[in-house]
């Protein structure tokens, strides 16, 4: 079995530091759950910035790593209001999440904007996750053309030796938040349609970049969208801030 990533992303929540380490016991004792099993999942944690240090000094003898959820793409300097992936190393991250959909959308992001978050993140030797998706779907394919542009515009000048270090997060806006049920031939066809792109334009070396999925990830899905070929994980919102959904998860990986 190949190790399956599973990164929870707290987005703006807890709003107590209290409720966040509590949040974080619950998730390391998963973590001993799967230490425990035969199971390879790996976990990594997105908390609030703010809580980072907190949870770093708690995160002993755990195989959780830690991740932002945004960076800017400058070390240091006069940015008011930014963190720096500098920063976010230093309190023990190894990742950090780019590109949300909710950054794109709230912040304005642009495609060049989450290009230079990812560099300034390898250049750290950390870890991207970088993340892609189309607004809304379309029977005459411009969604793929859509995708392959983000893709193309994030990934284009990072160099083949780092494409281990890159996660591309496949998000579909209609599906992050929803209460509809997420259709497995839908995702599986973009995932067939995301490996096309990569390969087409970045060769077969691309292959080493890992693919997670998110959208509406839960307890009755996640085993079914794991059944699509390519898929190396997935992105966690509302299921990794509920810790009963979350024990819900794990174990039902536990029993494959
Ligand atoms: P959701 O969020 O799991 O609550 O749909 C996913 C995300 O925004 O990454």
């Amino acid at each position: 079995m190949k190790t399956l990533t599973l990164v929870l992303n707290w987005k703006m929540n807890p709003t107590s530091k209290k409720e966040a380490l509590a949040l974080f016991s619950a998730l390391k004792k998963n973590d001993k759950k799967i230490q425990q099993s035969k199971n390879k999942i790996k976990l990594i944690l997105a908390p609030p910035a703010i809580y980072l240090d907190a949870i770093s000094s708690k995160n002993k003898n755990t195989k959780i790593e830690l991740s932002g959820q945004d960076i800017f793409y400058k070390k240091y300097g006069s940015y008011t209001g930014s963190i720096s992936q500098q920063m976010l190393k230093d309190l023990g991250a190894k990742y950090s999440i780019v590109g949300h959909w909710e950054r794109r959308k709230v912040f304005n992001e642009q495609n060049e904007d989450i290009a230079k978050k990812v560099h300034s993140l390898l250049d750290l030797k950390m870890k991207a996750i970088f993340c892609v998706g189309e607004e809304q779907r379309d029977e005459q394919g411009k969604f793929a053309d859509f995708l392959e542009k983000q893709i193309i515009s994030i990934l284009k000048n990072v160099e083949i030796t780092d494409y281990k270090n890159i996660f591309l997060a496949y998000e579909p806006v209609w599906a992050i938040g929803s209460t509809k049920e997420i259709s497995k031939e839908e995702i599986e066809l973009s995932i067939i349609l995301i490996k096309k792109i990569l390969v087409k334009n970045f060769g077969e070396k691309s292959k080493n970049i890992k693919i997670l999925y998110g959208g509406s990830v839960n307890p009755e899905n996640i085993l079914n969208l794991l059944e699509i070929e390519g898929i190396d994980g997935f992105l966690l919102g509302r299921s990794g801030l509920d810790k009963n959904i979350f024990d819900k998860i794990i174990d039902n990986l536990l029993k494959i």
